[in-house]
């Protein structure tokens, strides 16, 4: 049966301005498609442009000094770049929802948990106030809270970091949203509540038949949850492939560098290989391919010709001369 495609993302491009005409490009060349019903991993080290990415997707640029300069983003037939603000709003938070890095920010500080959560659901849901409040509470209880009806009564500074982040999670699925865009949303708990809320998002988007794009540091947790992969370095996706090839056989050296930093269950191995050198700065990318000076394999063509992002096996993409030849 062929996959059908829930959001189509093209050309994406965005920068951030420092003036009025000096900027640097945090992201370029991001294409690619999140099939309905797919759980979809990004990966890459800090600051390479996974949460720029996704606050593009979602139209969440607005308060900062980041400007789309290229692309489209298309959900079920609207593309939400360039969309008004009106169909954005009708959009987010219903079909498509997001949990953040930061729970803090995703929270109004100043507004009770059950008002913040009763306005998200009456805003998608036609449910009456006694309605959402129910629902409200039923979706805390589903992301492990187990006394809703106090919780709801908090504002978000009077809860941990782990509770907020759970409430934030309940609030962005109460709308059964068909996309639903987590940023490491478990970085902030601990190792048996990040299983339990991974385990949840797992369910849920099963029982919803929903999407999800995935970002993480933790290739376990994409190699537990995920379908596909991409992979991106320095603000472009340098691979892209379903899970169980990436894992056994990874063909961007960067990709290759990421698994073999991951610690193998009983292997005794105590430390790990890393990649040498850092991501290069937005304000001085390399010319050629942006991973050259950390490659072991870079030649004088890697160091002068960019790669592009090319198909070379059945749904692997690679962005490396490697594996494309002259
Ligand atoms: N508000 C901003 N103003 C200026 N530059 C920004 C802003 N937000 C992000 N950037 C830049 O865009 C680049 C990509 O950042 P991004 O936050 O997407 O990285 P990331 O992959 O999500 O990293 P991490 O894993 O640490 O969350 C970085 O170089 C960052 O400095
Ligand atoms: S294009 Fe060259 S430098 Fe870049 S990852 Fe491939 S081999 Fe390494
Ligand atoms: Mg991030």
């Amino acid at each position: 049966m062929p996959q059908e495609i829930l959001l189509s993302v093209k050309d994406l491009r965005t920068d951030f301005y420092s003036s009025k005409t000096s900027f640097v490009t945090a992201i370029q060349d991001v294409s690619f498609d999140i099939y309905r019903g797919e759980i979809l991993g990004l990966v890459g080290e800090s600051g390479c442009g996974k949460s720029v990415t996704s606050l593009s997707i979602m139209q969440l640029l607005k308060d900062t000094p980041g400007k789309i300069a290229n692309g489209s983003a298309v959900l079920d037939g609207v593309n939400l770049i360039g969309a008004s603000d009106a169909v954005i709003r009708d959009i987010r938070g219903g079909k498509m929802s997001m949990i953040f890095q930061e729970p803090m920010s995703a929270l109004n500080p100043a507004m009770r948990i059950d008002k913040q959560m009763i306005e998200t659901i009456c805003l998608h849901q036609d449910l009456s106030k006694e309605q959402a409040l129910a629902h409200a509470a039923e979706m805390l209880k589903k992301v492990g809270i187990p006394d809703p009806s106090r919780i709801l009564k908090n504002y978000p500074h009077q809860l941990s970091g782990g509770m907020s982040q759970r409430v934030m999670i309940a609030m962005a699925l109460s709308n059964d949203p068909k996309l639903l865009i987590a940023d490491e949303p478990t970085t902030a708990l601990d190792v048996t509540i990040q299983a339990q809320i991974l385990d949840l998002m797992k369910k849920l988007q099963k029982e919803a038949n929903s999407s999800i794009l995935l970002i993480t540091h933790d290739l376990g947790v994409v190699a537990e949850m995920c379908t596909r992969v991409i992979v991106m370095y320095a603000g472009k996706i340098v691979e892209m492939a379903p899970v169980e090839k990436l894992f056994a056989n990874p063909s961007h050296p960067y990709t290759q560098g990421l698994i073999a930093s991951v610690p193998k269950l009983g292997s005794g191995v105590k430390v790990l290989p890393s990649i040498p050198g850092s991501v290069p700065d937005l304000a001085s990318m390399p010319s050629g391919c942006r991973f050259a000076p950390r490659c072991k394999y870079a030649t004088d063509q890697c160091r002068t010709q960019e790669p592009q992002l090319v198909e070379i096996a059945k749904d692997q993409k690679c962005r490396c001369w490697l594996t494309q030849g002259e």
